[in-house]
């Protein structure tokens, strides 16, 4: 993982170039790195701010897995890069179901995971991560002030941008490694150990309207199930938290 590394000052979005790179052949492990994107994307078709000092990265997998185990990928992405703030700096975050990452209640790195495939078998997979690392409050746009964070401004210092892509790298290919072998559940139970909506009432909203209750656990294809009020477990497949 990492070997190949494309890097660049500045692209419309690491994730465009990866879907290219993937698209003429380009191996397993291959990362796309930019300082900088003029059209950074998140989910649900938002646009990610992602001016230089964050951590803006897209990884190519093929793995030989069935495609619905795809979104697996992305919570093991996210103890990958839990696992690599706690080592470069004194950081602990959590996770809120299903990307984010969280430090003091504030977001500080998203994943959008992208699958490509041919008739049921997965051609590519694209992990991007988006890391706040080094910006300043000033550096974050109005509307996401209050809720976003960067690494640097919890650690009260700069934060090495390479140290923390490199402990990515290391984590990642070790527990990548792990899911091929040994499947999802050893992952799953990292993540859970990591994750602050488990347990907590929450708040759902979905395409199809907002859901209240407690989140009770995942399944094995990282499915969050919702016990509401009635004792009904509902199982939510895309949503925004709010705990
Ligand atoms: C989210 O909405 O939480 C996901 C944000 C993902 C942002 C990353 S930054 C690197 C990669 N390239 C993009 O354009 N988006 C992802």
């Amino acid at each position: 993982i990492g070997k190949n590394i494309s890097y660049h000052e500045s692209l419309a979005s690491t994730q465009k170039l990866a879907h290219k790179l993937a698209d003429s052949g380009a191996e397993e492990g291959t990362l796309v790195i930019a300082d900088e994107q003029t059209q950074g994307k998140g989910r649900l078709l938002r646009t990610w701010h992602s001016a230089k000092t964050g951590i803006w990265m897209s990884l190519i997998l093929r793995p030989r897995i069935p495609m619905q185990q795809a979104p697996q990928l992305t919570l093991l992405a996210a103890v990958a890069i839990v696992q690599a703030i706690e080592d470069t700096t004194s950081i602990f975050p959590t996770i809120k179901w299903p990307n984010d990452i969280l430090i003091n209640g504030k977001k500080v790195t998203g994943i959008l995971t992208e699958m490509q495939a041919e008739a049921d078998r997965i051609h590519s997979v694209i992990i991007g991560i988006g890391i706040n690392v080094n910006q300043s409050l000033e550096d974050f746009p109005d509307d996401i002030k209050e809720t976003a964070t960067s690494l640097a401004l919890e650690e009260g210092e700069p934060i090495s941008r390479t140290s923390v892509i490199q402990s990515f790298l290391k984590h990642f290919e070790i527990l990548y490694t792990l899911f091929l072998k040994e499947g999802f559940k050893p992952i799953k139970l990292l993540w859970e150990s990591y994750a602050v909506s488990l347990g907590k009432e929450i708040k759902a909203s979905t395409l199809t309207g907002v859901l209240y209750g407690k989140a009770i656990g995942i399944t094995d294809d990282g499915v969050l199930l919702l016990k509401d009020s009635l004792g009904e477990i509902h199982s939510i497949y895309s949503a925004d938290i709010e705990i």
